[in-house]
């Protein structure tokens, strides 16, 4: 019988796609065939992880090769002329570049590569890609960051990557509660930055969508934390003083402005309000995985993380808490309303080994392990009884072999 991570790579290997100058994973081969920017993060983690770091790096490179010349690393790139592709460029005909998206997803490229560097130490690898990630991060610490706040922002559900999370239900008006309403919002919103050439400025003046999300934020500071270990890896101390205090204010600033002290959560912030959106989400515990949480912060996380009527179902974690109206277990028109999905697994399990957290990290691993020996690699699953959703043969979920 195959193992688990004999599995993953199976599946990473069939979801492939090789060309002439490029090299990714796709999620999935029926819906979603393209590159996706966190979807390949994770892939090449995994592959990394799988004594596989050749192809990680492969992976990363065609990924942060697309980059734009402003620093946007998009969400979306479209490598082969299928058919698929066509459809896809008929849909988002409205893209400045039609192969690629002009939104981003949350940066988890900067682990991917660390976690490159820290299996390989190939300092050519390092420095092909530093320059790269450095722009990107440069991009959204400047062109995504408003006023005072060290926090960024995200201009549509899609740049969460939690594309339909009930938090952002009251953002979305009206039409949005019409059948297929939120895909139209979605769909109809950034055609209407692309008036605007999707340019930050213009998109604040107008007041469109503006969030300041709080799973985005976290793998941001994560993420310029992976840059000051890198820069100090090759060198370059200076730069990773710069990137590191950077960390520590994103850290900081999501630490203070986006917690509900009532709740002991954590919420995304209404930009055009200044308001916190209190809808609990699993993205409301992610700031367990910054390393300057106070203690007392982290252990009410924990308590709602292991709470048996919020997170702690048979089959954590779900993306909704189950006390919440919007809880919905079973697969659904809409995503990230209840199911439960094993990147959010992983990186919740991450930071909870950073904090020494073992046991609870280990029944993470473990309830994620069992989803994928029950249900096969599926987008994701009903966590009161373990059933797969969505696609299948889906590429992230094979984070539960290293989780
Ligand atoms: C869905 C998910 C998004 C993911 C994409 C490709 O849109 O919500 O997070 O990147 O599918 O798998």
């Amino acid at each position: 019988m195959l193992s688990l991570q004999d599995k993953a790579k199976q599946l990473l290997d069939k979801n492939a796609r090789r060309g002439k100058d490029f090299y990714y994973t796709a999620p999935s081969g029926k819906k979603y065939p393209h590159q996706w920017s966190w979807d390949s993060s994770f892939h090449a983690i995994v592959n990394c992880r799988l004594g596989r770091a050749g192809l990680a790096k492969e992976e990363l490179l065609t990924l942060l090769g697309k980059m734009l010349p402003d620093g946007t690393l998009p969400h979306i790139i479209l490598h082969e002329p299928s058919l698929a592709r066509f459809a896809n460029r008929a849909f988002r005909f409205y893209w400045p570049k039609s192969d690629r998206s002009p939104l981003v997803q949350p940066p988890v490229v900067a682990l991917a590569v660390r976690e490159v560097w820290q299996t390989t130490y190939d300092v050519e690898f390092l420095q092909e890609t530093l320059p790269l990630l450095e722009r990107h991060f440069e991009w959204l610490g400047t062109r995504r960051r408003f006023g005072s706040s060290h926090l960024v922002s995200i201009f549509s559900p899609w740049e969460s990557g939690l594309d339909h999370k009930p938090g952002f239900d009251r953002l979305l008006g009206h039409f949005a509660r019409l059948p297929f309403g939120r895909y139209a919002v979605l769909y109809t919103s950034e055609m209407r930055m692309a008036l605007h050439r999707f340019d930050p400025e213009e998109i604040v003046k107008r007041r469109y969508f503006n969030v300041r999300e709080v799973l985005f934020n976290t793998v941001y500071a994560l993420g310029l934390e992976a840059l000051g270990t890198m820069f100090a890896a090759i060198g370059d101390l200076q730069k990773a003083d710069i990137y590191r205090a950077r960390s520590d204010s994103a850290g900081k600033a999501i630490l203070s402005e986006c917690y509900d002290k009532a709740s002991g959560l954590y919420f995304d912030i209404d930009v055009r309000t200044g308001n916190l959106i209190r809808e609990p989400s699993v993205s409301s515990l992610m700031p367990l995985a910054l390393n300057n949480v106070p203690e007392e912060d982290y252990q009410a996380l924990v308590s709602h993380l292991t709470n048996p009527d919020e997170f702690w179902l048979r089959f954590p974690i779900p993306s909704v808490p189950r006390n919440s109206l919007h809880f919905r277990p079973t697969p659904g028109f809409y995503l990230w309303r209840g199911p439960t999905w094993i990147n959010t697994n992983w990186l919740i399990a991450e930071g909870l080994r950073r904090h020494g957290n073992v046991e609870l990290a280990d029944a993470i691993s473990q309830a994620s392990k069992e989803l994928v020996e029950r249900s096969g690699f599926r987008e994701y699953y009903n966590p009161l009884t373990g059933e797969g959703g969505g696609e299948k043969d889906f590429g992230w979920s094979t984070l539960a072999a290293i989780i």
